[in-house]
């Protein structure tokens, strides 16, 4: 019998391109199971053909639902979310079963409208002339797609042993789950669907915080339209041979720009549940931007991007190396989210990506590096490495084995406070902050911060920052820095109000700050440190999560 979360072995249709991918990709696992970013990509993208997204009603009979599946097919994973209603991800152990699905599906007839017939592999499951059966499962079986409020985040803190054990307890709260990568991975293989219409031999790759090990749940999911598989025989040396007539454009820009304008407008015009589709064609990275519904997520698809496809990579390699790179970006992440540092919205604050450079140069510069530096895992690299992109080298070794581990044993709580000491004193003013040399530079240029792009290393990843977000950004490492070193904050609290534990350790880090609200920050400025610490330790003392919402 099936139960929700049971994988079965896969019975993989041995014809199609994705199926021999993953056959060469088993090769790059290495002895302890660490897979390549390309291994689990090729993985997924063939698991997320063989599945299908279902949008039901939420008193759906899990017993029918499962029997109505099964009959097209074996059924390898299943399980049920909640987005602006009910849905189902159904993986089958085959494509036929997917092809038998679709030869089952009916076209909708609407009164007073009138539908685009695009087949796809979004299905609306119907109950028609049945009474529906009373819900067995909804709630308590239905995946979770977003993380905990902060409030609650802070509680569940709160109530753990240790720092370490904190900062672990919040990487697990907020890292994307099995079920959300799999939806991820099946809104590209949707969106593929579309794109192959003109383009039969492209694939759609996620790339960003969704695939390099950062991402948290409710992140956006960023696309990136690979066309590099399209190909053609070489010209022959004599004699007659055809080439294709293509059309052709001023630059590779230009062509993108052209490709994302018309994908851009398929999915507006015909991908199911893609609202708000807005092109952004004269970004520095064309991209189309929209909102998925079935699946909740904002989408980024670009093209041509491959050099933010390397850094994908190369932020996925850094999180494998040592597990405490992952929890220390979370960490900062989700501090520097709840203080507003980071922001939803496009403008002049840090990213989660240079926030993300930050956490991993600070690693390079412990007095024992916790990881080499881009440099050194250049002159690691084989042959089959090397990578030029558009004229910057991206070569840098992909297996994970030929990496000496590190002897850095320092525990997570140094090291986030060693993260805050450092950015705290960091010289920004006249410092670059470089993960290729892991160690600071002469800043090439005067904006307030300056974060060396790994491979594009004339760009400045934070050339939005300014002064204001850098200086608020410094206030607050002053001041986690300080909190961290008071026993008050650093010793877990026995007593509790009522069910609610009173915040310690990096729970308390994570309450409204004191010192950078930033209103009347010039004010605050001027006044001693030593007084701003009392009244801050004061307020803290009787803080209230709840207020931080
Ligand atoms: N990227 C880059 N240079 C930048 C910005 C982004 O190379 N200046 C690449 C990085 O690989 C990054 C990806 O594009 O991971 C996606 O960018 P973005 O969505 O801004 O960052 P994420 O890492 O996905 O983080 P978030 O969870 O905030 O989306
Ligand atoms: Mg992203």
């Amino acid at each position: 019998c099936l139960q929700n979360g049971d994988t079965f072995l896969h019975r993989c249709v041995g014809t199609n391109v994705v199926a021999a991918q993953v056959k060469a990709s088993r090769k790059e696992e290495t002895e302890d199971g660490r897979k390549s970013l390309n291994a689990v990509q090729v993985e997924r993208q063939e698991q997320a053909e063989r599945s299908v997204l279902i949008s039901c009603h939420s008193r759906t009979n899990e017993r029918k639902f499962l029997k109505y599946f099964s009959r097209h097919g074996d059924i390898n994973k299943y399980f049920f979310y909640e987005s602006y209603g009910m849905y189902a991800v159904v993986e089958f152990a085959s494509q036929e079963g997917v092809a038998s699905l679709l030869e089952g599906a009916a076209i909708p007839s609407i009164d007073y409208e009138s539908v685009v017939p695009f087949k796809s592999r979004s299905f609306s499951l119907r109950n028609l002339g049945l009474a529906e059966s009373p819900n067995q499962q909804s709630g308590k079986l239905c995946q979770p797609q977003t993380t905990i409020p902060i409030n609650e985040l802070i509680k569940k803190l709160s109530k753990e042993q240790s720092i370490d054990q904190q900062i672990t307890s919040l990487t697990e709260a907020y890292q994307l789950t099995e079920e959300n990568i799999r939806l991820r991975f099946l809104v590209c293989s949707l969106l593929k669907d579309i794109a192959a219409a003109y383009f039969p031999e492209c694939t759609i790759r996620p790339f960003g915080s969704s695939v390099n090990g950062f991402g948290k749940l409710g992140c956006d999911l960023d696309m990136f339209l690979d066309l590099d598989g399209i190909s053609g025989r070489n010209m022959a040396k004599s004699g007659l041979s055809l080439e294709y007539q293509m059309k052709r454009a001023t630059s590779e820009r230009a062509v993108t720009q052209s490709i994302l304008s018309v994908i851009g407008e398929c999915v507006d015009q015909f991908g199911p549940g893609c609202v708000g589709v807005q092109k952004i064609l004269n970004a520095r990275c064309p991209l189309v931007r929209f909102a998925h519904q079935p699946s909740g997520f904002q989408c980024d698809l670009t093209a041509n991007n491959r050099v933010a496809m390397k850094s994908t990579e190369l932020l996925y390699l850094y999180g494998v190396l040592d597990p405490r790179v992952r929890c220390l970006v979370f960490t900062v992440r989700c501090w520097a989210r709840a203080h507003g540092i980071t922001s939803s919205i496009p403008g002049a604050w840090i990213t989660n990506f240079s926030l993300t450079v930050m956490v991993l140069f600070f690693l390079q510069r412990r007095s024992s590096p916790v990881i080499p530096t881009l440099d050194h895992l250049k002159e690691l690299a084989g042959p089959a490495d090397k990578s030029v992109i558009e004229g910057n080298d991206c070569t840098f070794v992909s297996d994970f084995s030929k990496i000496q581990v590190q002897s850095n044993e320092e525990t997570l709580e140094q090291l986030l406070c060693g993260f805050f000491e450092f950015y705290a004193t960091f010289p920004f003013s006249r410092m670059s902050i470089n993960i290729r040399k892991g160690k600071e530079q002469n800043k090439p240029e005067m904006n307030p911060l300056h974060i060396q792009n790994p491979f594009e290393t004339s760009l400045n990843v934070s050339k939005n920052v300014n002064t204001t977000q850098l200086e608020r950004f410094v206030a607050l490492c002053q001041e986690s820095s300080w909190l961290l070193q008071q026993s008050d904050t650093t010793t877990p609290s026995a007593s509790s109000q009522g069910d609610t534990p009173v915040p310690w350790g990096l729970a308390t880090l994570l309450l409204p700050s004191q010192v950078a609200g930033i209103k009347g920050r010039k004010k605050k400025k001027r006044e001693p440190a030593s007084e701003m610490i009392k009244s801050l330790l004061e307020s803290l003392k009787n803080k209230n999560p709840q207020n931080n919402s």
